[in-house]
């Protein structure tokens, strides 16, 4: 990027001396939104299309400028463009560049146009292809859960609360839950997109145009379903950018709390699960480590994405309309959520793919933790002993499981009754792990028969 080469800024003629050169690489925006060329040179050649429609351009002009934007993008996809700090920002730059290129008729490409509602629609033209890229992410993660849950559909682990044993689940069960909150997360993308897709384009500086332009033209050449329809609104709102980043924070959030048990998984306390070698870094002192930094980091990055959604809260809190220039702070933000999601998502998918499943750690810590409790309360009540009853039978077995160092299904039936004279031999079949997740076989529930059942229908759902 030249700093140096002083350009003329096509906003000049009132200005009598030049811009402060602090400023100026202060108020500059091009070395990070170059990143919208793209975005910015199809809102070019669709504006320019629809102004021929309209006759503000002939047919002749139209294809000077089109041909030109064309030439301009090659040039900068293959790293041949000389973005200048002085033409402040991505649209000065390319329109310079324009009619540096074509001559006078690049002059005419900001006819009825401003940088304010030109930014507001390249931002939304971006974010609108980047949450289909993050769609795509999010539905292999989606998958990956999917497939993980249907060949642990049977696998016993504890069910947790208080992070205490509480029930035993399944852990396909458990796969499928944040299979649930990353489908969520998928609808809330897909809801905040229809937002996205409104065009500012027409709206101008913020009154509009008097020009006679063609909207809903420029609207159906891009893409949009329709058009924003107040022009101070149009310029001003980031709304979208806004949900966007609530979104992205509440996805990395779930991620955040999954990575918290997998790296409680794959400690040698609880040895449930492995990662793979390729998802996991040494010490370079502790020579034994291998250490779970993927979901370590993706928790970390976590603060950024909650971070941001802040700075852009903060940013529009205060903002009179329409257009102000505090918006241009809206960029960086918004492009590092979408770098750190689509990262996060991608790894996630990658590790979840490599993911095994250690069956016997699972199940002997499933067996150790009295999980079955609540099964034998439910027994007594269905040999008629009221519910709170029960509980407090069971909390005098449990107390002489501890104090013998055993298990519920390893009391003997004579100690067992000693407790209630309703318990029968028969109860050993509720005690068991398997017993205990096979009886929560309703919708919901963690009961193998009822796990491939969902799976089928998270397949439905995502497909
Ligand atoms: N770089 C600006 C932004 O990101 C573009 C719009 C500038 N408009 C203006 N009137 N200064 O918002």
């Amino acid at each position: 990027m030249s700093a140096n080469t002083k350009q003329e800024k096509p906003w000049n003629g009132r200005f009598t001396e030049p811009t402060d050169q602090f400023v100026e690489a202060f108020t500059a925006s091009v070395s990070f939104d170059q990143r919208l060329y793209q975005y910015d040179i199809q809102g070019s050649i669709a504006h320019a299309t629809m102004l021929q429609k309209v006759g503000v351009l002939t047919q002749d002009e139209q294809q000077q400028i089109v041909d030109g934007l064309k030439t301009i993008e090659k040039k900068i996809a293959t790293g041949e463009f000389n973005w200048s700090i002085s033409l402040e920002d991505v649209h000065m730059n390319i329109e310079s560049a324009l009619t540096q290129l074509i001559g006078v008729t690049g002059k005419k490409l900001h006819t009825g146009r401003s940088r304010n509602d030109q930014i507001a629609t390249d931002i939304r033209l971006y974010l609108r292809a980047e949450i289909n890229h993050i769609l795509l992410e999010l539905k292999r993660l989606q998958m990956t859960l999917i497939d993980l849950a249907d060949r642990e559909s049977d696998t016993i682990m504890p069910g947790f609360t208080h992070l205490q044993t509480a029930q035993p689940v399944t852990f396909g069960h458990h796969m499928l839950a944040w299979f649930e909150n990353l489908y969520r997360d998928g609808q809330r993308l897909a809801d905040c997109k229809k937002r996205t897709n409104q065009m500012p384009l027409g709206a101008a500086a913020l009154a509009g145009t008097t020009y006679p332009i063609d909207r809903a033209y420029t609207a159906e050449l891009l893409g949009f379903d329709s058009v924003c329809e107040n022009s101070l609104d149009a310029v001003s709102d980031r709304d979208f950018a806004i949900e966007f980043s609530a979104a992205s924070a509440l996805i990395m959030t779930h991620l955040s709390r999954f990575s918290e048990e997998l790296v409680i998984w794959s400690s040698a306390q609880f040895n449930f699960i492995d990662l793979g070698d390729a998802f996991c870094t040494g010490s370079s002192i502790m020579p034994q480590k291998k250490n779970p930094d993927v979901p370590e980091l993706v928790r970390g990055k976590t603060g950024r994405v909650n971070g941001h959604l802040i700075s852009l809260l903060t940013l529009m809190k205060s903002q009179p309309l329409a257009y102000n220039k505090d918006n241009q702070e809206d960029k960086e933000p918004i492009f590092d959520i979408i770098d750190t999601l689509r990262g996060s998502l991608k790894v996630y998918a990658d590790m979840m793919a490599q993911v095994t499943v250690n069956k016997k750690a699972m199940y002997q810590a499933a067996k150790s933790g009295f999980s079955t409790a609540t099964d034998l309360a439910d027994y007594l009540v269905r040999a008629d002993i009221p519910f709170r009853d029960a509980h407090d039978i069971v909390g005098q077995a449990v107390r002489l499981g501890v104090e013998t160092c055993r298990d519920l299904s390893e009391l003997t039936l004579d100690e067992l009754q000693s407790f209630s004279s309703k318990i029968q031999s028969d109860v050993f079949d509720i005690l068991t792990l398997e017993g205990s997740v096979s009886a929560r076989n309703h919708i919901g529930g963690t009961a193998p028969e009822q796990v491939k059942q969902a799976v089928v229908r998270a397949r439905e759902r995502v497909s």
